[in-house]
């Protein structure tokens, strides 16, 4: 869907369906009021009649006759203004963009949400518009032998005042690039595990080298075993297709200690010989969710050009088993010299991500975050709707769960206590990689904070927040690109 800016009154355009919305109990005023009296007073009809009411997720479908140019309008409910934020305006978009999609519709012009009454910056309006409108639009079809393709091709932003203009196009910018680096993170999600390989992942590094100007580093197993990763190493033995680890730069400043993003990229996780049920495995191709995350946040952090220093990092190994993979029982040495002995080989995310930790330590950080699917204790904790968050630092919690309101990415943090470690003190190494059931979200972050000791730290837990069971407003079936916004957000406000 291409997106287009246009000063002028909605209520002329030339489109197919007009949008404007309607807060909750509300009589329609500005954009809302011209439209309703060039189509006869029919929105204040429908809302005197009691047929629409302005309540968040209603829609009203207008056919106009002759009075104006567009023979539909939309009109979308915002909820109570009093509630109204950037979340709202999201989910208004991306409800007339479900509504329309799929009618005779190809090209819709819209008002912004909330920019006016509802309280939000003109730029925070326009990019609310713009990402949830691309992002509902996001289809992932490239293993149909038929692709279908999406209906709406354009999009246009109506304003009729000029000096909100240079905002509005500021933000529509932010939108379409934080929607198409969440789509990319999304398609990596998507793609199955025989295609989006660990040596794929880092051709896509590769790719954004080129196209977005990062500076790219890939060591391959032997790079890997030479430097002493071997709990990554180990992970990946057990598979045909080689780990790697991928480190990307981004220098948007030179000279300031950098953030550094961290990755799980399980490209598959069987679950090795630790082997998961079938209920277990089946959705085990997006266990490389918290890279896809970090290959989005460069992207964007890129392509908005932000005046900072980035370092994405990701761990990237299938977990499999075979002759050649490491064992429960097995004690492997770290990266940092730690050993850690195996209880579970499906506990394979921790292990990674310690070597990653390590490594992130030579870039003498601000701050290191790190997202990972990495436990189920916490999709049982948190459910669908936060990931959990882990930290070593207070002001970088705060700044995260900041970032997390803003996007809509919401952090829930979750305790570290020295009795987590205690519960994972090795029989005959230094840690174990397993402490069972009980607060498994917090040993396994435990065993990460171990590897985190010289500089700020949060884990973010992004198992039951990686993917979507359904189509939900700007969120589609399937990976949804959870952390790419939020970290670009963190970027932002750093
Ligand atoms: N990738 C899984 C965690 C996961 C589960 C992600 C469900 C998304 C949805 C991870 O590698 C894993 O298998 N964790 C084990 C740890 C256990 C063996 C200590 C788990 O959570 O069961
Ligand atoms: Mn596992
Ligand atoms: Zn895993």
């Amino acid at each position: 869907m291409k997106i287009t800016v246009r000063k002028g009154e909605i209520q002329k355009q030339r489109a197919d369906a007009l949008v404007v919305n309607l807060f909750a109990g509300a009589t329609p005023s500005g954009a809302t009021a011209a439209v309703d009296s060039a189509v006869d007073g029919q929105i204040s009809a429908a809302i005197r009649l009691g047929d629409f009411s302005g309540a968040s997720g209603e829609t009203l479908l207008l056919y106009a006759k002759d009075s104006i140019a567009s023979p539909r309008v939309l009109v979308v409910g915002l909820g109570p203004r009093e509630s109204f934020d950037s979340e709202t305006a999201r989910r208004a978009a991306a409800q007339a963009v479900n509504t329309l999609e799929g009618t005779g519709c190809t090209r819709i012009a819209s008002i912004l949400h909330g920019g006016g009454a509802g309280g939000l910056e003109v730029e925070a309006a326009a990019q609310a518009l713009v990402e949830a409108s691309l992002l509902a639009q996001y289809r992932f079809e490239r293993y149909r032998s038929q692709p279908k393709s999406t209906s709406l091709k354009q999009l246009t932003l109506v304003e009729s005042d000029p000096s909100k203009l240079p905002a509005l196009r500021a933000g529509a910018k932010s939108g379409q690039a934080l929607a198409s680096a969440t789509a990319f993170a999304r398609d990596l999600i998507n793609h199955p595990g025989h295609t989006a390989t660990p040596v794929y992942l880092a051709t896509q590094a590769r790719r954004l080298a080129r196209a977005h100007g990062i500076k790219t580093r890939i060591l391959d197993e032997k790079a890997m075993a030479k430097m002493g990763m071997g709990a990554l190493v180990a992970v990946g033995k057990g598979s045909a297709n080689p780990p790697r680890f991928i480190c990307m730069e981004y220098n948007g400043d030179k000279r300031e200690r950098p953030l550094v993003f961290v990755g799980k990229g399980i490209t598959f996780d069987s679950g090795g010989l630790s082997l998961k049920s079938v209920s277990g495995i089946v959705s085990m191709k997006k266990d490389m969710s918290g890279a896809a995350a970090v290959f989005g946040a460069m992207q964007a952090v890129a392509e908005l050009g932000l005046p900072r220093r980035i370092i994405g990092l990701v761990a990237a190994a299938e977990n499999m088993p075979d002759g050649n993979a490491f064992r429960p029982g097995d004690a492997l040495q770290t990266l940092s010299g730690k050993t850690i002995e195996i209880l579970s080989t499906d506990a394979e995310g921790r292990l990674v991500l310690a070597d990653a930790l390590t490594y992130a330590q030579r870039f003498k950080p601000a701050a290191v975050v790190d997202l990972a699917t990495l436990t189920g204790a916490c999709v049982t904790a948190l459910g669908h709707h936060a990931a959990g968050l882990f930290s070593n630092d207070d002001a970088l919690c705060e700044r995260l769960i900041l970032a997390g309101q803003q996007t809509h990415e919401r952090l829930w943090r979750l305790p570290l206590w020295p009795e987590y470690r205690q519960q994972i003190e090795g029989d005959i190494a230094d840690m174990k990689n397993s402490g069972g059931p009980p607060g498994g979200a917090s040993t396994a972050a435990a065993l990460l904070s171990e590897f985190a000791q010289d500089y700020p730290w949060a884990h973010l837990d992004i198992a039951g927040t990686a993917s979507s069971d359904a189509h939900r407003h700007y969120l589609r079936k399937g990976g949804v690109g959870f952390g790419v916004r939020l970290l670009t957000q963190l970027a932002r406000i750093w």
